[in-house]
């Protein structure tokens, strides 16, 4: 576990350039307030069902619970300041989320839980191998507060990228019929679900905070703001799709991901010295 110190106070709504990229991941940071808090809970109810001699596998979860405490804290502190500045509807949307994954809690079963979180982490996974150096144009200029919250964040999800993925199997990836039906087709279904799930929470999200922005904006703004949204798209399919698209290869396995140059040297800085968020 580590424990940045970062000052979000003077962090405005739009600390990057492109204003559509950094609305895109204020809306995104809603998600983690309440997903991680829940995964949290998920994997301790799996803990308590994983077969003997998993050892090493519940050490992991144990740091992983350890990681994801600390994450939705940092999110929380993040996403109130910037609400803060004119998106007072967050907090409605993140209520709605938190919400229905208390319905999956009483009603769905673990697999399905662990499934669907397999399928969050997996976008955790792609987005640490892109936060280092496929996305350097998009930062240039940065707030940088904004850009350490998420740096560390996202190489946290990389670094711990195999570990609902792993649980999910000992659990349910058994026999040849358990590793067909539930090893790929119910991981994918997870998978597919928990994407579109988030999915239509951040693009409702993100709508509501450009159309915020647009009703105060001049008519020269709006423009920059269109050329933005288009630059965040291209994006988004030229590198952050094609990523995700391995998540649905039968031999898919996070673990053998390459680690992004320089992703554990920046995790670096935040070890020994720091102490913990509240
Ligand atoms: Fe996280
Ligand atoms: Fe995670």
């Amino acid at each position: 576990m580590r424990y940045p110190r970062i000052d979000y106070s003077k962090i405005r709504a739009h600390w990057a350039p492109n204003i559509a990229f950094a609305q895109h991941q204020n809306a995104t940071s809603i998600i983690p307030a309440p997903v991680e808090p829940w995964l949290i809970k998920v994997l301790q109810r799996a803990k308590d069902k994983l077969p003997a001699g998993k050892v090493e596998l519940d050490t992991e979860m144990t740091a992983f619970i350890g990681q994801e405490s600390q994450h939705f804290r940092q999110h929380r502190m993040f996403n109130k300041v910037i609400a803060a500045q004119g998106y007072p509807r967050l907090a409605e949307f993140e209520k709605q989320l938190a919400d229905d994954l208390d319905g999956f809690f009483k009603n769905r079963s673990l697999k399905f839980m662990l499934a669907y979180a397999d399928g969050f982490e997996s976008l955790g996974a792609v987005q640490g191998g892109i936060w280092f150096g496929k996305m350097d144009h998009l930062l240039e200029g940065a707030d940088e507060n904004a850009v350490a919250l998420w740096k560390w964040h996202m190489a946290e999800e990389f670094e711990h990228r195999e570990v609902c993925f792993r649980i999910y199997h000992a659990l349910y990836s058994r026999g040849l019929w358990g590793k067909i039906w539930n090893g790929y087709f119910y991981r994918i279904y997870g998978c597919v679900y928990a994407m579109m799930h988030l999915q239509g929470y951040m693009a409702r999200m993100f709508q509501y905070l450009i159309d915020q922005d647009r009703a105060h904006m001049s008519e020269a703004a709006k423009v920059q703001l269109d050329a933005d949204v288009k630059a965040l798209k291209k994006f988004q399919l030229g590198v952050f799709f094609p990523q995700l698209l391995k998540n649905f290869l039968p031999w898919y396995n996070p673990g053998r991901k390459p680690t992004p140059v320089g992703l554990f040297e920046y995790l670096r800085q935040y070890e020994k010295s720091a102490e913990p968020a509240n």
